[in-house]
C-alpha cells in the first residue's frame, strides 16, 4: 500500500494546530503508521531537502525546520501520497484554495505549517530517513471495508 510523509512544521506546532492537522487526514480516511514529535537535527534537515541545496532560500528552511520540535507521520492508502499534496494545497499559502491546509490556515511559502512528500518513492525515502523501523506500526483497521470496497 502506498505511503507518505507527513510532518506538521515548527509554526504548525507552535500555533496549536496539531489537532486540526492531524483530523484532516484521519476524516479523509488515511491510516496512520507512524507519529512522534521530535526536534530536528540540522543534518536531517539537509538531508530531508538535499533537493533543495542549491536554492537561495536554503539556509532559511533549515532555520525553520530545525526551530522548534516538528510532529512525523507516516500515513497510509490507496492514493495517498497525491491526495495528501491536494489536503495540503499549493507551496504559498497564498495561492492554496480554501478548504486545504494551507489555503485555510497560513499566509506565506517560509510558514507554510506542513509537509507532504511529492512521490511515492520519496514517500518511502522519507519515513525511512525519519523514523526507525520499531516506531512505525503496521495495523488492522476495523473501518477499512468501509473506506475501500
Ligand atoms: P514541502 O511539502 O514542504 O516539500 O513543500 P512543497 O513540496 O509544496 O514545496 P517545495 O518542496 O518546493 O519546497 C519545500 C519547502 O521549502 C516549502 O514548503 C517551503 O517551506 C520552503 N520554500 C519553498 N520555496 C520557498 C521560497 O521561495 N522561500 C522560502 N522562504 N521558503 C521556500
Ligand atoms: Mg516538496
Amino acid at each position: 500500500v502506498e505511503q507518505t510523509y507527513i510532518m506538521i512544521k515548527p509554526d504548525g506546532v507552535q500555533r496549536g494546530l496539531v489537532g486540526e492537522i492531524i483530523s484532516r487526514f484521519e476524516r479523509k480516511g488515511f491510516k496512520l503508521t507512524g507519529l512522534k514529535l521530535f526536534q530536528c537535527p540540522k543534518e536531517l534537515a539537509e538531508e530531508h531537502y538535499k533537493d533543495l541545496q542549491s536554492k537561495p532560500f536554503f539556509p532559511k528552511l533549515i532555520d525553520y525546520i530545525t526551530s522548534g520540535p516538528v510532529v512525523c507521520m507516516a500515513w497510509e492508502g490507496v492514493g495517498v501520497v497525491a491526495s495528501a499534496r491536494k489536503l495540503i494545497g499549493a507551496t504559498n499559502p497564498l495561492n492554496a484554495e480554501p478548504g486545504t491546509i494551507r489555503g485555510d490556515l497560513a499566509v506565506q511559502t517560509g510558514r507554510n505549517v506542513v509537509h507532504g512528500s511529492d512521490s511515492p518513492d520519496n514517500g518511502k525515502r522519507e519515513i525511512g530517513l525519519w523514523f526507525k523501523e520499531g516506531e512505525l506500526c503496521a495495523w488492522a483497521a476495523a473501518l477499512e471495508p468501509w473506506l475501500v470496497e
